[in-house]
C-alpha cells in the first residue's frame, strides 16, 4: 500500500477524489499527511473529515522557501511518506523536498503542459482561442509545472463552450486521473528510462 503525502492549497477536489478512490478500493494507498500552503483552505477540512493528520503552513514560514522545504520535508519523512502528490498546491517545491522524495513528487495541472503552465490553466487555453486543452500529472522539479510527463488527457474545447463549463469538465477529468495514475504507482508500473521519459508497464 502507497503511503502519500498531499500538498494542497485550496478546496482540495483533487485530494477528495483520492479520498473517495481509496475507500472504494480502486486505489492501493494510503494518505498519511496533508500539508496546507494556507490555514483557510478548504481541503484542510476535507482532510479531517477523512481522519488524516494536516499541517497547516502560515505565509511567514514560506518567506524562506527553503527553510520551510526543509520544514515539509521532515513532516513527510517522519509520516513515512513514499510519494507527494501536490493537489492544488500553488508553490514550487524546492531542494529539500525534491532531494528527500527523488523522482517521487508528482503534479496535476489544469492544460496539457508545457503549454499554459502557471495557475490559470484552465483559462489561459480557453481565452487562447486553442481548440484542445486537457490534463497533465508529471514528476515534479524544480521549475513550477515542468518535469516529466507521466500522463496526459486531452479535452476539445467547443465553438460555444463557456469557462464555467470547460472547467467542469477539466475537473471531472482531474479526478479520474489522479486516482488512476497514483494506482499506477501502487502498481509499480512507472518507470523512468534514459531520456527522462516516463514509461507506463503493462498491468
Ligand atoms: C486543480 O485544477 C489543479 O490542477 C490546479 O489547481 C486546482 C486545484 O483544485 N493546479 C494548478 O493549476 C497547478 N499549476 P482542488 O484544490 O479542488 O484540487
Amino acid at each position: 500500500m502507497l503511503r502519500l503525502g498531499v500538498l494542497l492549497s485550496g478546496g482540495g477536489t483533487n485530494l477528495q477524489a483520492i479520498i473517495d478512490a481509496i475507500a472504494s478500493g480502486f486505489l492501493d494507498a494510503e494518505i498519511v499527511l496533508v500539508v496546507s500552503s494556507r490555514s483557510d483552505a478548504y481541503g484542510l477540512k476535507r482532510a479531517a473529515a477523512a481522519g488524516i493528520p494536516t499541517i497547516a503552513l502560515s505565509g511567514e514560514v514560506y518567506a524562506d522557501p527553503a527553510l520551510a522545504d526543509r520544514l515539509i520535508a521532515a513532516e513527510l519523512a517522519r509520516a513515512g511518506v513514499e510519494y507527494v502528490v501536490m493537489a492544488g498546491y500553488m508553490r514550487r517545491v524546492t531542494e529539500p523536498i525534491l532531494t528527500a522524495f527523488p523522482d517521487r513528487v508528482l503534479n496535476i495541472h489544469p492544460a496539457l503542459l508545457p503549454s499554459f503552465a502557471g495557475a490559470h490553466g484552465i483559462a489561459d487555453a480557453f481565452h487562447a482561442g486553442v481548440k484542445l486543452t486537457g490534463v497533465t500529472v508529471h514528476f515534479a522539479d524544480a521549475a513550477y509545472d515542468r518535469g516529466p510527463i507521466i500522463a496526459q488527457r486531452a479535452i476539445p474545447i467547443e465553438e460555444d463552450d463557456t469557462l464555467e463549463a470547460l472547467e467542469e469538465r477539466v475537473h471531472a477529468v482531474e479526478h479520474l486521473l489522479y486516482p488512476e495514475v497514483l494506482q499506477w504507482l501502487a502498481a509499480g508500473r512507472v518507470s523512468i528510462n534514459d531520456q527522462r521519459h516516463v514509461c507506463i508497464g503493462l498491468p
